[in-house]
């Protein structure tokens, strides 16, 4: 049909858990997913990037290395899907790829996603829209989150207002009140810490289903003393990352004497807590709530989150949009609008001083 674009989105998250690749459809009226695919990295490249956001580790040629490698395996899964259904690249409009952040400091007017955007644009012959978050952070903003936009575009409704939480490695929430501005920040931890205190004890990537939580006990003192923490104190506009929430962050606590699983469940309750408590101070009249990220697999997270914010908590797959997708379907909508030269940023949530037109584009 005329006046529909195919458009690639590409996410890597805070979690460190792979690349996510969608093929999406934007019309006129409605954005369409055609096809997902999901690339884990591999132990060793996920290491390599964790030791690179170590704040003491700066590693210049590693990084463009690493993104390099982010580049090509990136490429690898477009080609494959555009094989599979049987696409051209020319039919393609552009792919919007965010890269892996490595740091992300505002108050220090940077954030760093490794990915190079000139090979993936060589190797697939698509223009690439990338670096989306350093033009809204000089502007004063915190080039993040850059989601909430999207959300009002999908999942907005005329009857019921809206929470959207979105549980990646950091987690992060949009409200979409019906005739009132629109709120977003992030709330703190998600999964980062949870992963990290699982491959500790366990060895695994992550806590299946929160089934190793659900086995302890809340530690009342220690998630006091987490809570304390500034961040989750903070107005928004508000944005964080591995800079803060890292290993550093959890072992500073006195948790020695305490049984893994207690500490996990506690961890776990640090990730629930913290976005009850956004929702209740950012977020009156909620009707409805729903989840997408990683961690909406967690049930006992997602149960967790019902008891405590007494709503059913339902998937965004219920509003089209299945939870693994939404961040790169969002990614692939902020390219349309930058090669549209519509500003793309919220300036109401990142604080930036106004409107800008975030994304640089890499021609095919
Ligand atoms: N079955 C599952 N049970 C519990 N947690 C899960 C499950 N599947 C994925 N996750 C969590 O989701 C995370 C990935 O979520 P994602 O939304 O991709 O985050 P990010 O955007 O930060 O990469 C994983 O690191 C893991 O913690
Ligand atoms: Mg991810």
């Amino acid at each position: 049909m005329k006046n529909e674009k195919l458009i690639f989105g590409v996410m890597s998250g805070t979690s460190l858990d792979g690349i996510d690749v969608v093929l999406i459809k934007i019309g006129n009226k409605n954005i369409k997913l055609i096809d997902f695919a999901h690339k884990p990295y591999s132990n060793k490249l996920a290491n390599a990037l964790l030791l690179i956001q170590k704040p003491i580790h700066n590693d210049l040629e590693l990084s463009i290395e690493l993104g390099l490698l982010h580049a090509q395996t990136t490429a690898s899964m477009i080609n494959t899907m555009l094989k599979k259904l049987n696409i051209y690249p020319k039919k393609v409009c552009c792919i919007g790829y965010h890269g892996q952040t490595i740091r992300h400091q505002p108050s220090k007017k940077f954030s760093v996603q490794i990915g190079n955007a000139h090979m993936l644009a060589e190797k697939t012959n698509i223009a690439v829209v990338a670096d989306f978050r350093n033009r809204d952070i000089v502007a004063g903003g915190q080039g993040a989150p850059l989601v909430p936009s999207f959300h009002q575009k999908v999942f907005s409704s005329r009857t019921k207002n809206r929470v959207i939480i979105n549980v990646g490695g950091i987690s992060n929430l949009t409200y979409l009140k019906i005739g009132d501005k629109l709120i977003g920040f992030d709330c703190g931890p998600g999964n980062l810490l949870l992963d990290y205190w699982v491959q500790k004890n366990k060895n695994k990537n992550y806590d299946d289903k929160g089934k190793w939580a659900s086995t302890g006990n809340i530690i009342p003192n220690l998630l006091i003393e987490f809570m304390k923490e500034p961040f989750f104190q903070k107005k928004p506009p508000k944005s964080t990352g591995r800079d803060l929430f890292n290993s550093c962050w959890l072992e500073k606590f006195d948790h020695k004497k305490e049984s893994p699983e207690d500490v996990q469940r506690t961890l776990l309750e640090l990730t629930a807590i913290s976005i009850k408590l956004a929702i209740v101070r950012y977020c009156n009249e909620v009707d409805e709530i729903f989840i997408c990220g990683g961690g909406s697999k967690n049930i006992f997270l997602k149960n967790r989150l019902e008891q405590l914010t007494t709503q059913k908590i339902n998937n965004t797959e219920e509003l089209g949009i299945p939870s693994q997708s939404v961040e790169a379907v969002a990614f692939g909508w902020l390219a349309n609008e930058r090669l549209n030269n519509i500003p793309n940023n919220s300036p109401e949530i990142t604080g930036s001083s106004g409107k800008r037109i975030l994304g640089i584009t890499h021609p095919a």
